[in-house]
């Protein structure tokens, strides 16, 4: 019979045993002994389930089945980092940092290809973590996160101080400030390449198919329901920043991976600090070469200002910190054959010539296609059918083909040419006067129907939650639906009827297209897929129309007078609202209840106060701290739209600050200067305006 304090001594004796094993790469115990030890711990635990806690090493092991994923907000916004792709763009980066501060120190670290998770302790103890998502709102998968064996699931008691070897000592010293306050930790889940393999060959063996690259494995691990199956995966962990840094007194960025460390994180061993620009480009290039021989796949280094106060001084653009860049190893080129061409047919007519090619890795992904633009640019590289090729990604992530290797040609390679037929429809294809694209006409086309509705729910059109392009060819093969109209036609009992489909799933369509009605003039006319209107223009029109109808009697000669409209596009609109097709689309909309004029305060039209001005006409204002409703993108949307001028700093012409959370230094500026600051509250009541994270 074993008493709770026996289990509390073998539980430390297994973290222990972990963080020697993965922490500091020095096991003390065989394997054997720790999966002794752990059977030990189950079998007490499985006695005394009253005894099992949230900081068990049992958690490791699993066990917890998630019915779904919880969406959770973020504690502060999860930002991304600029890119460069050569030591041409890291000098620029160094020189746009001087710009600013005397003599920055960066500390380089490795970019680690897996995925940004956010951990939080509350009294030391692991409460939750989380994936990146959008920025704002990621999915708590805590329970598959307790899975990866050197996150620590709390740091280490006072007591165990006493028991720890000179070299260990440190990680406790700052214990009792750790345990007092919230922390957040962001670093990067990976699967090594070894685990990587061995998942990949066992899934082969199965007749499962097998994951990409590791990145992918280690994402889809993590979105495992069953955390027993997380666990098995061999996933690791990298621990890079702490968001209470500064707060606890923290001045640097390798003060806080030395501290990490010495809680029991994981921090990346290959940091570096250097002074001068040209030793990190050295450095750089040195890791480049060295990345293949590390147990784990990277897709650059991150460069950071170390210093806060110089990090402060830089600041943070509308989407990325100043103070820090990625630099991506350049773009890999690889060799492979073209065995077909296939032609897709988008949502305007336009005929896709895609390659299709023998498969091969390329920057971290398998690929097997890649597009080949228009017959023109075929001809202009005399790509052939069968030809060697050779492939890359275009911006690390569309694969494209570069060119043709003519001098591996065996003589079998055949010339291609375009279908006089649409492959969708059967009907003709022709190429308009002075275009590239080859095009179906046939409205009613299959495939461009296809698009169409694709692009009808996408983001910046109506933005309907949960609304793919899986779902939407279904929802048209099953005959549920033939335009965007009928989207609003839909009844829960349909599309619960598709597969993979429950009704719960069904009723969050419901309820996404419904809202989706409110989204207003701006949204809805980029979403109807006029000719050239791109989501620029929609808002344009909007702000200048208001309504639909208004829109709709405008002639060429008024819409060319906008900014941002040009002369093919007027004509574009205008035949679009001749042609008998978009009547009946725009009556069908119009009946269903969707909104046919801009919306409320945050329409396309921005902000306005009741005089139908812009309300922040004129106005330079500084935004300060994080806010709740809207990140860095949005306030500036925000602000910018309503006619202001976001600025990122203090000064006598600032009209006033918006203050958030945990404001920086601007706020003191403000308050010297004598500015008006307003929190967030404030804000919104003054302003009527409203925001939500998205
Ligand atoms: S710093 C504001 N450091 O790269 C700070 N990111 O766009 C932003 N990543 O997906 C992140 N290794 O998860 C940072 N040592 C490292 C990193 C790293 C990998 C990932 C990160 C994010 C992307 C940055």
């Amino acid at each position: 019979m074993s008493s709770y304090d026996d289990l509390q001594k073998l539980k430390e004796r297994i973290l222990e045993a972990e963080y020697q094993y993965y922490i500091l790469d020095a096991p003390q115990l065989t394997d054997a002994e720790y999966d002794a030890l752990m059977l030990e711990l189950l079998a007490i635990e499985k006695e005394h389930p009253e005894w099992v806690e949230a900081t068990s090493p049992s958690k490791r092991v699993g066990g917890f089945v998630a019915e779904q994923f919880v969406k959770v907000a973020h504690y502060g916004p999860m930002l991304s980092l600029d890119n460069a792709f050569n030591a041409e763009e890291l000098r620029d980066f160094d020189r746009r940092v001087r710009e600013m501060v005397a003599d920055p120190e960066y500390v380089v670290e490795l970019k680690i290809d897996g995925l940004t998770l956010a951990l939080t302790y509350e009294d030391g103890v692991l409460r939750r973590g989380a994936t990146r998502g959008d920025g704002q709102t990621g999915e708590d998968i805590t329970e598959n996160v307790r899975t990866i064996r050197d996150v620590p699931l709390r740091f280490l008691t006072p007591q165990q101080t006493l028991q720890q070897t000179p070299q260990q000592m440190p990680r406790n010293a700052v214990l009792q400030t750790a345990m007092q306050a919230r922390l957040d930790i962001r670093g990067e889940g990976y699967m090594p390449k070894e685990s990587f393999q061995r998942l990949n060959t066992e899934r082969m063996e199965a007749g499962q198919p097998v994951f990409a690259n590791p990145r992918n494995a280690a994402a889809g691990s993590l979105r495992q329901q069953d955390s027993r199956m997380a666990a098995q995966r061999g996933l690791r962990y990298f621990a890079y920043q702490v968001l209470q840094a500064q707060e606890m007194g923290f001045t640097s960025q390798s003060g806080v991976l030395e501290q990490l460390r010495h809680w029991g994180f994981a921090v990346n061993p290959f940091m570096k600090v250097f002074g001068s620009i040209e030793d990190m480009i050295e450095y750089c290039s040195v890791m480049e070469t060295e990345r293949h021989s590390l147990s784990y796949d990277i897709d650059g280094l991150v460069v950071k200002v170390n210093h806060f106060a110089h990090q402060q001084e830089l600041g943070f653009t509308s989407k990325s910190p100043r103070w820090a860049i990625a630099y991506k190893f350049p773009a890999e080129r690889v060799e492979t054959t073209l065995l077909d061409i296939e032609i897709s047919v988008g949502r305007t007519g336009v005929l896709t010539p895609t390659g299709i090619l023998e498969e091969v890795a390329v920057a971290g992904s398998m690929v097997a296609r890649a597009t080949l633009h228009n017959l023109d640019t075929i001809r202009a590289k005399d790509i052939r059918l069968g030809d060697r090729v050779l492939i890359h990604k275009a911006g690390d992530i569309i694969p494209e083909v570069i060119r043709a290797l003519p001098e591996k040609r065996s003589g079998g390679e055949r010339e291609f040419t375009m279908p006089d037929m649409c492959p969708q429809c059967g009907l003709e294809v022709v190429r308009l006067n002075g275009e590239a694209a080859h095009r179906c006409l046939n409205p009613h086309c299959g495939g461009r129907r296809r698009e169409v509705i694709i692009h009808f729910v996408s983001r910046d059109a109506m933005n309907v939650e949960g609304a793919g392009p899986a779902l939407m060819t279904q929802l048209l093969q099953q005959g549920l639906i033939e335009d965007p109209g009928d989207l609003y036609t839909l009844t829960a009992e349909g599309v619960a009827s598709l597969e993979r489909m429950g009704t719960r799933s069904a009723q969050n369509l419901l309820d996404a297209l419904e809202a989706s009605k409110q989204r207003g003039l701006a949204g809805l006319l980029f979403a109807l897929g006029i000719r050239n209107v791109g989501v620029k223009a929609a808002r344009v029109l909007a702000m200048h129309f208001r309504s639909m109808d208004a829109l709709k009697q405008a002639g060429v000669e008024e819409l060319q007078a906008l900014p941002d409209v040009g002369r093919i596009m007027a004509q574009n609109i205008v035949a679009f609202f001749e042609d008998p097709a978009s009547r009946r689309l725009l009556d069908k909309l119009a009946a269903a209840g969707v909104l046919m004029s801009v919306s409320g305060p945050e329409g396309a039209d921005g902000p306005e106060d009741e005089t139908g001005k812009d309300m922040f006409a004129g106005a330079s204002i500084v935004v300060t701290g994080t806010l709740t409703r809207w990140d860095r993108r949005g306030i500036e949307e925000l602000i910018v739209r309503g006619g202001g001028k976001f600025s990122s700093s203090v000064s006598r012409k600032t009209t006033f600050v918006l203050a958030g959370e945990n404001p920086g230094s601007k706020l003191a500026k403000a308050e010297s200067l004598g500015i008006p600051i307003y929190g967030e509250a404030e804000f919104v009541e003054k302003f009527g305006v409203s925001g939500e994270f998205n």
